[in-house]
């Protein structure tokens, strides 16, 4: 059996973390053989990026540099743990992706999308999820929920990315959307206004019938 790549993406707040915990835990009961790994991060090495990239004292932080880490720490955790993850036959849940990058830094910072999309192809030797749920929600919502967690990094606050203006924010789900329309077979958009328990009904279901359909293809 193939491995089967599947990633989480959507605005701070929007719960994916959440509903990559569940899944993991529901697949792992079933008996699968399941990885879950964040971006940026999921390997020694892509967490010392992550510390520079998120922290915020890093205000001098040029955004070449950004796009450049969070690339850099993507290209470690794919060829340290997702391919080889892949190859044994596992189901790697990432939370965010390259859909991230192309948000947030191509639409969020307004670099070039093709260079951005360049640049992650070289980082990630062109890996693409088979599946990417989308939680869509407003940045407000996501921001009130943030300001609500109680396990956040840097005591409690938010993060460099978290703490730029709502208005940067908008541009992101305006990329996430953008991708969403253009990559529909890829990207599953879920409304994150609902219950936990509602957007896990429709994850669980989806990602059982994406397992089941690669059983038989592979
Ligand atoms: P996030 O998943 O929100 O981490 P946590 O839930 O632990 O706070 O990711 C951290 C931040 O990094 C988030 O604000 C989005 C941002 N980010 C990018 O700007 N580009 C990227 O390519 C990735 C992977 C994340």
């Amino acid at each position: 059996m193939n491995g089967i790549f599947i990633t989480f993406e959507g605005p701070d707040g929007s719960g994916k973390t959440t509903q990559l915990h569940l899944l993991a835990d529901f697949l792992i009961n079933q008996g699968y053989q399941v990885i879950t790994t964040r971006e940026p991060g999921g390997t020694n090495i892509s967490n010392q990026i992550r510390e520079i990239v998120l922290n915020p004292t890093h205000k001098e932080l040029i955004d070449r540099t950004e796009i450049l880490l969070y690339a850099a720490s993507r290209a470690q955790l794919v060829h340290e743990l997702i391919l080889p993850s892949l190859k044994k036959g596992k189901i790697v849940l990432c939370d965010r992706y390259i859909d991230a990058s192309i948000a947030y830094q191509a639409y969020g910072l307004g670099l070039d999308r093709k260079t951005v999309e360049q640049i992650n192809h070289f980082a990630s030797s062109h890996l693409q999820p088979l599946r990417t749920y989308l939680l869509n929600i407003s940045p407000e919502v996501g921001r009130t929920r943030l300001m609500n967690r109680e396990n956040a990094d840097y005591n409690g606050g938010l993060d460099r990315i978290e703490q730029k203006e709502i208005e940067y924010h908008q541009k992101v789900l305006e990329g996430f959307l953008d991708l969403a329309e253009e990559q529909s077979n890829r990207i599953k958009k879920i409304n994150a206004n609902q219950s936990i328990e509602t957007i896990f009904q429709m994850i669980k279901e989806d990602a059982e019938a994406i397992i089941q359909n690669n059983r038989k293809e592979g």
